[in-house]
């Protein structure tokens, strides 16, 4: 997805593009729940919005249930629009203050038609008991109601269709910590009632952990790494998900009296509009060297559920000295093409091969 950068001039010519997202992969299991994390302005909400189509994307696709989302008409979207949901990151501009919260919460069945209009009151109800609500509080205004409680109606809002998929955008970010957990029990619950997969999206990686088995973190508009819980928390290999994770409270370390060191990431995230060449994280890594400006790093699988982007991909302290993906790219070490060298074919599709690349045994291998 990028997005025109116009002149000022009185004639606005696109003079540049913000590469807002560029080229991500993932899936997210039916059922299942992948937590999208990253900094702010690293291109999480504009994911969201794509998925659900509140934006048209420039570019690739996005399948769900054998259909191509990115393609669909105006027409076609309406059946996708029941099936997948967003809920809001705020809950005070997200919920029209005109409108009570019956008519927010049924809205959805009107447009969709999908009840007769004697049983929406009903259904509201119904919805408003699952989110913790009082079904009787129908006939007030979101300002009667504090941002807990309105972060539920946007809540029920979302659940009124019977969705299969809900993007959540940051849903608990604009709430008060005691309320914030309230709010994941609630979506926990629910995902495991009804059986809608989530994606789920945060700013740091103590939030998702306990929602969502599955992680991608996301630096300036890419994917740098992506797996299963354990590799992401106790494994992690790509310099921005080990600085992101330092800054995680972990409190079985805090028990044996132990303290994670923090990664401190020097300098700003560099704008989208004409981001660093090779790997985009480089003006911020401890690790960079030539290669990582010449040549950007494939997002590599290297475990049955763990894909990482980074020429020099490493637990901590474990960081190679040479890079891990010159061989596959058919570069030398600085980055240069190797005239004797043969590139693999490292892109994997959105979810995972059951053959990786072992960086231990340098070769790949398979389940
Ligand atoms: N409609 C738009 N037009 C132009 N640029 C946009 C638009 N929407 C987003 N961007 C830019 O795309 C980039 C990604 O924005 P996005 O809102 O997706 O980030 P984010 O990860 O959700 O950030 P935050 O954590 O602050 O919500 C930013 O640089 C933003 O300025
Ligand atoms: S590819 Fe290079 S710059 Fe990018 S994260 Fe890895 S070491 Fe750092
Ligand atoms: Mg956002």
């Amino acid at each position: 997805m990028y997005f025109p950068v116009k002149s000022s001039s009185l004639i606005r010519r696109t003079i540049g593009w913000v590469q807002a997202v560029d080229g991500i992969s993932f899936q997210v299991p039916e059922g299942g729940s992948l937590g999208l994390v990253g900094e702010s302005g690293c291109g999480k909400s504009t994911t969201g919005r794509l998925i659900t189509r509140l934006y048209d994307p420039t570019g690739g696709s996005m399948m769900f249930d054998g259909h191509d989302i990115a393609k669909l008409s105006p027409k076609e979207l309406k059946p996708l629009r029941r099936h997948v949901q967003m809920i809001f990151q705020d809950p005070y501009t997200s919920l029209n203050p005109r409108h009570t919260v019956g008519s927010i919460v049924g809205a959805p069945l009107a447009v969709h038609n999908v009840v007769p209009r004697d049983k929406i009151l009903p259904r509201v109800q119904e919805l408003l008991e699952v989110v913790g609500l009082n079904p009787e509080h129908y006939n007030r205004y979101p300002n009667e109601f504090s941002g807990g409680q309105r972060q539920r109606i946007g809540i029920a809002r979302a659940l009124t269709l019977n969705p299969r998929l809900l993007v959540a955008d940051e849903p608990v970010s604009a709430l008060d910590v005691s309320i914030q957990a309230q709010v994941i029990n609630l979506l926990q619950d629910l995902q495991k009632e009804f059986g809608i997969a989530f994606l789920f999206i945060a700013h740091d990686l103590a939030v998702v952990r306990h929602f969502c088995p599955e992680v991608a973190v996301m630096y300036l508009g890419k994917i740098v790494e992506i797996g299963d819980r354990d590799s992401i928390y106790h494994h992690a290999h790509h310099p921005y998900t080990q600085a992101l994770l330092s800054a995680v409270p972990d409190v079985r370390q805090a028990a044996i009296g132990g303290r994670r060191e923090r990664i401190r990431l020097e300098g700003d995230v560099p704008s989208p509009i004409n981001p660093p060449s090779g790997c985009r994280f480089r003006t911020r890594c401890s690790y960079a060297q030539e290669i990582c400006a010449k040549v950007e790093p494939p997002l590599l699988q290297i475990a049955p559920r763990h894909k990482v982007a980074c020429h020099f991909a490493g637990e901590l302290g474990a960081h190679p000295a040479t890079p891990v993906t010159a061989g596959l790219l058919a570069v030398d070490d600085q980055g240069s093409p190797d005239p004797s060298g043969t590139a693999s074919d490292v892109t994997t599709g959105p979810g995972y091969d059951d053959h990786w690349y072992d960086l231990q045994t340098k070769s790949t291998v398979s389940a």
